[in-house]
């Protein structure tokens, strides 16, 4: 682990301590949103009487909570349902089948009309700060506008909210008649931030907040989510394409395979002791900043592309690519089960359990790391050092974007396109 990490690590620690006379741990803390049986599967239809010829199953059955002030990481390749699954929680896409409840109400059945009064509680943070701010409005019309689609005006009208939103976010009030394309990516995505909490949501969703960012910027960024939730007590779903920028960041994580949550536990259950076959090999293609340690850390070969959500395969959706797979993957489905304490898992013969607690422990085949030029690329993500070795009050370089919806926070229902 990285100086930044341990520093974010202790802060995040201290925090717990300082909070823990008054206020309950983070883990016994009232349910903010509760899904169950989520699904979403997108029709695919073909020739001229747009026949339905199946479905791509994006997402198809969860079950997971967040409690308030709490941080869940969804993390998943790309393709395994993540965005969808933010999407259906913001109520920006109709789930197929199950249930979303916020603060105890169920939402799922609720009109836009219904839904408007409540939107300010939940907002999202997209991936893309270009093209999620449209470019033909100043950073004021911008960040205001949530405060006039809810019909709010705060106290001292809405440019004074507006330039302390700026400041709260580490950028000018002076900026409030700028455009989005006089800035770099990072201060583009906070100005989204600004715009997330105008109205003092209680739950953020951000999908890959940083993966469109430099690597250099990725760590101002995740800390100032981090400051931003510790200030307002807000409540978190970061989306990430990898286990490197949730680990210092997410109280729990859940992690994600072709449309289904495979494990999911604290994290440093997860970290120390990660169960499921995939989050092993998604943990060991980690990048490592230390040489020394790169050395001698082995790294696990998946083979095979992730299947076609299509056409997923039966049972363990896993077991074509799983090393550890026997018949009964094939056959049987495992369910996400309790294994130790909070830690939920699903397969037959999970990692690091003692025997006796639930399934069988078998030599897991390691490569070193000079043979492992086929590492499933898409787990490896940005290096740990990426989100943990940079002063959150540096300055921010001009840096790269990729594509996001736009500032009218109800994007189309289109195909995505795959994350970096
Ligand atoms: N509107 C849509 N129509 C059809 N397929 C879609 C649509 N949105 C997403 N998908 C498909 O659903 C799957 C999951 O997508 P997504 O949730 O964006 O994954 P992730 O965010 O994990 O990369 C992908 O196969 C994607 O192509
Ligand atoms: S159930 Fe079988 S195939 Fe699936 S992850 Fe576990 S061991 Fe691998
Ligand atoms: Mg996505």
């Amino acid at each position: 682990m990285t100086e930044g990490a341990r520093a974010g690590d202790d802060v995040k620690a201290a925090q717990a301590a300082e909070g823990a006379a008054d206020s309950p741990d983070v883990r016994e803390r009232d349910v903010l949103v509760r899904v169950r049986g989520l699904r979403k599967h997108f029709p695919i239809r073909s020739g001229v009487t747009r026949r339905r010829a199946g479905a791509v199953k994006a997402v198809d059955g969860l079950d997971f909570d967040i409690r308030e002030g709490e941080t869940l990481g969804l993390v998943g390749e790309s393709g395994c349902g993540k965005s969808t699954t933010g999407r259906m929680v913001m109520r920006l896409l109709e789930p197929t089948e199950g249930t979303i409840e916020f603060g105890g109400r169920d939402i799922t059945g609720l009109s836009r009309g219904q839904l408007r009064p409540l939107r300010r509680d939940f907002q999202m943070i997209f991936q893309d700060p270009q093209s999620s701010l449209n470019p033909r409005h100043t950073v004021g019309t911008i960040v205001g506008l949530p405060f006039r689609l809810q019909k709010v005006t705060p106290e001292g009208g809405i440019k004074k909210a507006v330039q302390e939103l700026l400041e709260l976010v580490g950028l000018s009030p002076e900026h409030y008649n700028r455009y989005p394309h006089e800035f770099s990516g990072g201060q583009r995505q906070r100005i989204g931030i600004a715009r997330a909490l105008a109205l003092r949501p209680k739950l953020v969703v951000a999908d890959e907040p940083v993966s469109a960012l430099d690597v250099s910027i990725q760590a101002q960024v995740v800390n100032l989510l981090d400051d931003l939730q510790n200030e307002f007590g807000l409540t978190y779903l970061i989306i990430a394409h990898d286990l490197s920028v949730v680990r210092h960041t997410s109280d729990r994580v859940a992690v994600m395979y072709l449309g289904k949550i495979v494990e999911i536990a604290d994290r440093e259950d997860l970290y120390s002791s990660p169960k499921h076959p995939y989050t092993v090999a998604l943990m060991s293609a980690v990048p490592v900043p230390d040489p020394a340690r790169r050395e001698t850390r082995e790294r696990i070969l998946l083979k095979g592309d992730v299947p076609s959500p299509m056409d997923p395969p039966p049972a363990c959706r896993f077991h074509t690519r799983c090393w550890k797979v026997q018949d009964i993957c094939k056959t049987q489905e495992p369910p996400l089960a309790e294994i130790t304490g909070r830690h939920q898992v699903a397969c037959h013969f999970p990692e690091n359990v003692p025997a006796g607690e639930g399934g069988a422990v078998e030599v897991v085949e390691l490569v070193k790391p000079g043979a492992a030029a086929d590492v499933d690329a898409a787990a490896a993500g940005v290096a740990e050092a990426s989100v943990t070795d940079v002063d959150a009050s540096g300055a921010e370089a001009a840096d790269a974007d990729a594509g996001g919806p736009t500032d009218v926070a109800e994007p189309k229902d289109t195909p995505p396109t795959s994350a970096p």
